[in-house]
């Protein structure tokens, strides 16, 4: 396989491996972010997708969405948009919190964002997206990415021609997960539409879906020519993917990480109650436990013990004596 390049420009930032942490609403905050970039190999970091209305209300001290430390970096923010006229107010916010790039969220299937015209409704929409993305290149200098699903479903010519739209109104980069919106997780995500998304444009491609291991990082890239990657549920899993596919997929000089499960998962609860409040903890700690708990063998009994705890305390204590017993 012809070794990918091991790094995209994006105007005058470089992201470095090409390997994106995807945003994942109650699983990409802070205490999961710091956790990734400690094994490495992540080259953006990214929040969860936060709405572009509610966020100039929003504390960033004591916002769970919000709160970040500066190791995180670099960091891009994911604003969830359903007007141009949202935009100002919003990108005034990232900027004052040092944003390093500025993703919009056009794939989110769920309906109540639907319902808002948000998320993948925007494809039906490209007229009101196109004034959003305008807006949005004036009052930015920094990367201005876009993430996106094949459409709502498979129609080539309404893809292209949304994804030339995002890439004539200055859109820098795209990520595209490669799934419909009606079509679930449990399909095989379809790779090889992305090498047609990667034909049409001139920015970066990026590709989304379905990469739990080095593996299928590999045959991602070889079946979609992408440019980098975008992994969500396989880093939270496995925090330390990363570092694995920057070693051996583009060949970074990254250690071989050494995993302690029960560490990585006591690191994690340490990380919950040093950042957030106390009735923010155990909400996260129960979002995260069920893809960590697929290390394990037997790991829906770690889940589901931890699923029916009280307490963040109480969670740890079912934790200590799983990791003890292994089941
Ligand atoms: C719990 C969860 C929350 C998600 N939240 C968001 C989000 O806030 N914004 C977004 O663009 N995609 C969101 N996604 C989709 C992911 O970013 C990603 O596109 C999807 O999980 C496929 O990638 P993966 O197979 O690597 O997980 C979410 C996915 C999950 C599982």
């Amino acid at each position: 396989m012809q070794k990918p390049l091991p790094q995209i420009q994006v105007r005058n930032f470089q992201i470095n491996p090409p390997l994106i942490l995807a945003p994942m609403a109650g699983l990409t905050h802070s205490a999961l972010r710091q956790i990734i970039f400690g094994f490495g190999g992540v080259g953006l970091l990214s929040t969860e997708m936060l709405s572009a209305k509610r966020l100039p209300s929003e504390s960033p001290r004591v916002s769970p969405y919000l709160i970040r430390t500066p190791l995180e970096k670099p960091l891009s923010y994911q604003l969830l948009v359903s007007t141009a006229g949202e935009m100002a107010p919003a990108i005034d916010v990232l900027h004052k919190l040092k944003a390093d790039a500025i993703d919009l969220n056009m794939g989110c299937p769920a309906p109540a964002v639907g319902k808002f015209g948000a998320g993948i409704r925007l494809l039906e929409r490209p007229e009101e997206v196109r004034r959003m993305v305008a807006e949005a290149r004036k009052l930015t200098p920094l990367p201005l990415t876009a993430k996106i699903r094949l459409g709502i479903e498979l129609d080539e010519q309404k893809l292209k021609d949304f994804c030339a739209m995002l890439e004539d109104e200055g859109i820098d980069m795209l990520s595209v997960h490669a799934r419909t919106k009606k079509e679930s997780f449990a399909r095989r995500p379809r790779w090889e539409w992305i090498t047609k998304v990667k034909e049409w444009l001139k920015i970066p491609v990026i590709a989304n879906g379905g990469i739990f291991s080095v593996q299928d990082a590999e045959n991602c890239l070889r079946v979609s020519g992408a440019d980098g990657l975008m992994i969500g549920r396989g880093a939270v899993t496995k925090p330390w993917l990363f570092a694995e596919i920057a070693r051996e997929v583009y060949g970074c000089k990254i250690e071989e990480p050494a995993v302690s499960l029960p560490m990585v998962y006591g690191n994690f609860i340490d990380l919950l109650n040093e950042l957030f409040r106390p009735e923010r903890r155990l909400g996260r700690l129960k979002q995260f436990t069920p893809y960590f708990a697929q290390n394990y063998k037997f790991g829906h009994l770690l889940a589901t013990r931890v699923q029916s705890s009280k307490s963040v305390d109480e969670a740890r204590e079912r934790a200590g004596i799983f990791f003890l017993n292994g089941t």
